[in-house]
């Protein structure tokens, strides 16, 4: 039995189906269309089959779920816009993310015989909200209030799929994901803006400066461990909730990064931006963001993070092929 992960060519969709696959779980990835040749090659994706499709067109997913017997889906597929793309194109957003998640539910639930489904949701759900008195949002007591079309259409989704499944009785659980950051991020058409760890990376590559618009101090959560919390909520054999929030679970900050950066690359510049200045690295939001717990997740899962920034960093160097030993540039 195999497990679907529609948006299956995106950053999260890459970073389930290699930890997946090292699990030896057989993957079927679903999207608009396959990532380029050269990653589709890498050896940590040996065995995964690929089908493409449109997450929003029925046909497609019933290929899809008929291609192997598929016993999970974890639905990955998404539209992250910025506010140009709100501007332009809301009913694209709101297709895809809702849309397409109520004709995944319909065809899931048609298809039957399918354990348990996962949709991805994202922090972005919590927008306006204040964290509860620990200075967290938690599953229990945080309440949504979305800020953009993003946010609204991630929570939307999620009670189309809540309501969905409980008519039709198909174990579906929601995941709000954290900021995620390494490997296996890679631009697609559909994500607006990358996250600043690989702007920063880009600019390292490119010999130039990374000017910071702030700190950034968030939940950032390495995209192996993201896909370790995720594959935990769709793999545990019981689950006392619909809800689980996967992130870093304490908070770290784009100085961290790229301190640690310039440790391996003597020859790497990086500061925040003077006021007025513009900065080089984009990030989507104005201010910084509360965490979230993950404190249901580690007592349901036994989830554990394995990659603070420092390991992190090694990984990701060493999967991008920045790992030449220090010497003045990037090889
Ligand atoms: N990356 C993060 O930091 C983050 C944080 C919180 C939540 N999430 C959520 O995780 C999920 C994956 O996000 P990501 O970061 O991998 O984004 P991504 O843009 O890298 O991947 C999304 C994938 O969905 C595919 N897709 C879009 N429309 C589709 C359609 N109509 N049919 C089929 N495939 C389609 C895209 O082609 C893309 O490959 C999303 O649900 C997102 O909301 C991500």
């Amino acid at each position: 039995m195999a497990i679907l992960i529609t948006g299956g060519a995106g950053f999260i969709g890459l970073a389930l189906a290699e930890h997946l696959l090292a699990a030896g779980r057989s993957v079927v990835l679903f999207d608009l269309a396959a990532p380029p040749a050269d990653v589709m090659a890498r050896p940590e994706l040996a065995g995964a089959r690929w089908i493409t499709g449109d997450v929003r067109r029925r046909a497609d997913v019933d290929a899809a779920l008929a291609t192997i017997p598929i016993e999970l889906v974890i639905h990955a597929a998404a539209v992250t816009p910025n506010e140009m793309r709100e501007r332009t194109d809301a009913r694209g957003i709101i297709d895809v993310n809702i849309g397409g998640t109520v004709n995944l539910m319909e065809r899931v639930v048609a298809c039957g015989g399918i354990r348990r489904v996962v949709v991805l949701s994202s922090v972005a759900v919590y927008g306006f909200s204040s964290p509860a008195q620990s200075g967290f949002f938690e599953e229990e007591t945080s309440h949504p209030a979305p800020a953009a079309l993003y946010g609204i259409s991630k929570l939307a989704a999620e009670q189309v799929a809540q309501r969905i499944a409980h008519l039709h009785g198909c174990d579906t659980r929601i995941v709000r994901l954290g900021p995620v950051y390494g490997r296996w991020e890679l631009p697609t058409s559909v994500r607006d803006a990358l996250s600043p760890h690989h702007q920063v990376l880009q600019a390292l590559r490119n010999g130039q400066e990374a000017i910071l618009p702030r700190l950034m101090r968030a939940d950032w959560i390495y995209s192996r461990d993201a896909a370790a919390g995720i594959a935990a909520v769709a793999m545990a054999s019981a689950l006392g909730h619909a809800i689980y929030h996967v992130g870093g679970g304490r908070l770290s900050d784009l100085p961290d990064w790229c301190r640690t950066l310039a440790s391996r690359f003597p020859d790497f510049r990086w500061r925040c931006a003077e006021p007025g200045e513009p900065a080089g690295i984009v990030y989507n939001l104005p201010v910084d963001r509360a965490p979230l717990s993950i404190a249901r997740l580690v007592r349901d899962t036994g989830f554990d993070l394995a990659y603070p920034v420092g390991a992190a960093v090694a990984d990701y160097l060493s999967w991008a092929r920045l790992d030449r030993p220090a010497s003045g540039g990037v090889s």
